[in-house]
């Protein structure tokens, strides 16, 4: 495919970036738009999951029929089978009038189902249904319908572990994933960090008529080194703040190394004066998401590398990975080789590189047992540092509630 219609694409959608892996990403999405297959768009959240669906939809014969853009995560358990396939009059308390679905209101057109492992089971079965003949019910119906949708769902989880933990109908993942688009995360996108950041700081300036924030270049080398666990949305609040705070100045690279988090402490927000806010305790938060997302990344790697072995270690019950050999530096990705090993399975950021010194001797640490272990952990710390309050605690995660609300169930955490 010519590349400059890799270039009209990005153009047309406000695509800032000349990463290889993201143009990619863009190359397949413009690809597969003319072919009527499902598309699954991979990649952690903030990286710009969002436009492959609608380059999909805009290069589709489907284009002038309706796009629909449905928040799986964000609709409540109770009412999104109602909202995707509408219902009928009288189905349940409050269903006044019979209503249409999105399913049916995008009839001709394309449906971006966005945090689609969020589905409840029974909307994946409906869902199949959908996919595999396009028919559906309505709520309160008994009557088949018929509708011609195309759909491009979004996911940032392991959906191959979804499967295997029985929250994703595997059939329905096949279905949806006839062709796979992955987002690269921003910190392994180079040079493109400082052409977004310098494009938000233009941004900012035109659209509130202030001076230009501009940047060292030693500015730009610590965004460049920066971890970005929320990518690109989070780049754009940095740089906002900075808009703000700095406005028409020239950020040193001290002045950014103060805008951004330590890097591990960046999942975990503590409020002063909150329960566990000592230095102490922060230290041993931050360790517990550090361990977390490193077991996640461990295990995607392994399964890259292993992929036939995996699939039975990820069904395998609690502690059956207790053999499973302590990552060497070399097997990390390249994203953690910045941290060194203190024990087997757990890793301090280097004191040289932002500031924040381990002080937590090895032996205080608790041994990472499962990935289980971990997650129930850090959800039962989160939960006690936001006094049980499950929306910040969501946020603090970046989870959802609805996903935040299973795993308080699936883990007893009440
Ligand atoms: N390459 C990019 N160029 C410009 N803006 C981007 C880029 N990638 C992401 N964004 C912006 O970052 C924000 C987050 O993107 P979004 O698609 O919502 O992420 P995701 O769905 O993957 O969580 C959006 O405002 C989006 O416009
Ligand atoms: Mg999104």
């Amino acid at each position: 495919m010519a590349d400059d219609k890799i270039q009209q694409a990005k153009l047309r959608f406000g695509i800032i970036g000349n990463d290889p892996q993201l143009e990619r990403a863009v190359w397949r999405a413009l690809k597969v738009a003319p072919i009527d297959v499902a598309v699954l768009v991979t990649g952690e959240s903030g990286t710009g999951k969002e436009f492959f669906p609608q380059i999909i939809h805009a290069f589709s014969p489907r284009k002038h029929a309706r796009y629909i853009a449905v928040n799986c995560g964000a609709i409540p358990e109770g009412t999104i089978d109602s909202e995707l396939f509408g219902h009928e009059k009288g189905a349940f308390t409050g269903a006044v009038a019979t209503r249409k679905g999105y399913f049916e209101e995008a009839d001709g057109g394309t449906v971006f189902l966005d945090e689609v492992a969020e589905l409840p089971l029974t909307t994946q079965a409906r869902l199949l249904r959908v996919l595999e003949s396009g028919e559906f019910m309505k709520v309160g119906s008994s009557q088949v319908q018929k509708t011609n949708i195309r759909i491009v769902a979004a996911t940032n989880e392991d959906m191959a572990r979804a499967v295997a933990q029985g929250r994703f109908r595997e059939d329905l993942f096949y279905r949806l994933s006839a062709v796979r688009i992955k987002v690269p995360p921003l910190r392994e996108r180079g040079n493109d960090i400082s052409l977004l950041a310098r494009k938000f700081a233009s941004d900012f300036a035109g659209e509130y008529r202030t001076a230009p924030v501009s940047f060292s270049p030693e500015a730009l080398m610590e965004l460049t080194r920066y971890r970005w666990p929320g990518n690109v949305r989070e780049l754009r609040n940095v740089i906002t703040r900075l808009a703000v705070f700095a406005e028409g100045e020239l950020v040193s690279g001290e002045r950014m190394r103060a805008e951004l988090p330590a890097e591990a402490a960046s999942y975990t927000p503590v409020k002063a004066g909150a329960p566990g806010s000592d230095r102490y305790e922060r230290e041993r938060e931050m360790l517990f998401n550090l361990i977390f997302r490193m077991q996640e990344e461990i295990e995607g790697l392994r399964r890259r590398i292993e992929p036939s072995e995996s699939s039975a270690r990820a069904l395998a019950p609690h502690g059956a990975r207790e053999d499973a050999p302590p990552p060497s530096a070399a097997a990390m990705p390249t994203s953690l080789v910045k941290y060194r090993p203190i024990a087997p399975g757990i890793i301090l950021p280097h004191p040289a590189d932002d500031g924040v010194i381990p002080v937590t001797p090895a032996e205080e640490i608790p041994p990472a047992r499962t990935l289980e272990d971990t997650e129930r952990e850090t959800i039962r710390r989160a939960l006690a540092r936001n006094q049980g309050r499950r929306k910040a605690t969501a946020a603090e995660l970046h989870i959802s509630e609805r996903t935040l609300y299973r795993k308080i169930k699936e883990y007893g955490l009440e």
